[in-house]
């Protein structure tokens, strides 16, 4: 029997111990991980995964890419894919600082309640890594997107940067989005019919009176765990709880779905060799899901 390995590299010095748990529950038979990994280590890594076994045993080892700096998951994420030469090669999965598995399961949850087709979203705090990938599937999911920051430069930055994407990469974007500042956020929410708060931990971010005010709001999703809640009247255990008329989601809600996304995505990695698995494709697997 050859052993499912999964090299997890991560750039913090200590290599993620969640990821590392995630991986063993989903089955992963031997876990290999490296901490402080710059792009210039990569190649090396690469090659030393996929060389060890013949074509028809690759399907057995895959990497998974973590650390708290995105910006710096998605340049190792790079360097992983320049590294395969042709069919020699092993999937991949990046979900730095957790981005890609909460931020589906947060899309996932507002799918299913609302057709994201035309729909108006919202995503305050969108600045983050969990907030710039969250609005991104929005939009790739056909919704019409505000990114909400207390900078609207930063909100419109990252507009230019989930447009390029869509238009650099195979990946399709449906939806339009436009920045908005935080003054403007009474406004943007009485008009959206999605609206998840990614806002760092312990800070709020939205009021009781702001989201009751809106006739349009159907799903209101809240990431942060710490108290006080990022969208006041949520609560953290909120799972598709209904305060009338809003359908609501709080972080451990939330944090459930996660939970079983990052295990599917870790096992999925193992049945072919030749899987890239970014937030798109992580949203495509979750929504595979019966959860
Ligand atoms: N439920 C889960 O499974 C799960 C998993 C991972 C993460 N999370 C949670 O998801 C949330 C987002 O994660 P993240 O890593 O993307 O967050 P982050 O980078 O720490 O913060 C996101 C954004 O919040 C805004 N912000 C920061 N400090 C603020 C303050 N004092 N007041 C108001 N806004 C502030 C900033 O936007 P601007 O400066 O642009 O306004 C920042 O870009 C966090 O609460 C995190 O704990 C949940």
């Amino acid at each position: 029997m050859t052993a499912r390995v999964l090299v997890q590299l991560d750039s913090d010095p200590h290599p993620s111990l969640f990821d590392s748990m995630v991986a063993i529950d989903a089955g992963v038979e031997r876990l290999l991980t490296y901490g402080g990994i710059a792009a210039a280590d990569v190649r090396g890594l690469v090659h030393g995964a996929m060389f060890t076994r013949g074509p028809e045993q690759l399907h057995h080892t895959a990497i998974f890419i973590g650390g708290s700096d995105v910006a710096l998951g998605e340049r190792l994420f790079d360097e992983v894919r320049q590294s395969f030469l042709g069919t020699m090669r092993v999937s991949v999965l990046l979900d730095a600082n957790g981005a890609n598995t909460t931020a589906a399961a947060a899309v996932l949850a507002a799918s299913r309640h609302v057709r994201l087709e035309g729909a108006r979203a919202a995503v305050v705090g969108g600045t983050g890594p969990v907030g710039r990938r969250a609005a991104r599937l929005l939009a790739h999911q056909g919704a019409d997107v505000t990114v909400v920051s207390r900078q609207a430069d930063r909100a419109a930055e990252v507009c230019g940067e989930i447009r390029s994407k869509f238009a650099s990469d195979s990946v399709a974007g449906e939806g339009d989005v436009r920045p908005s500042a935080m003054s403007d956020l009474d406004a943007v929410v009485r008009d959206a019919r999605v609206v998840i708060a990614a806002g760092a931990a312990g800070a709020r971010l939205v009021s009781e009176a702001t989201w009751r005010r809106s006739p349009a709001l159907r799903v209101l999703i809240d990431l942060n765990a710490v108290p006080p809640a990022g969208v006041e009247g949520i609560e953290r255990l909120d799972r598709g709880t209904l305060r009338d008329p809003v359908v609501c989601y709080g972080a451990i809600g939330v944090g459930g779905t996660k939970m079983k996304i990052h295990r599917a995505a870790v096992r999925r990695l193992f049945e072919r060799n030749d899987l890239v698995l970014d937030a798109e494709e992580v949203l495509s697997i979750a929504q595979s899901l019966d959860l």
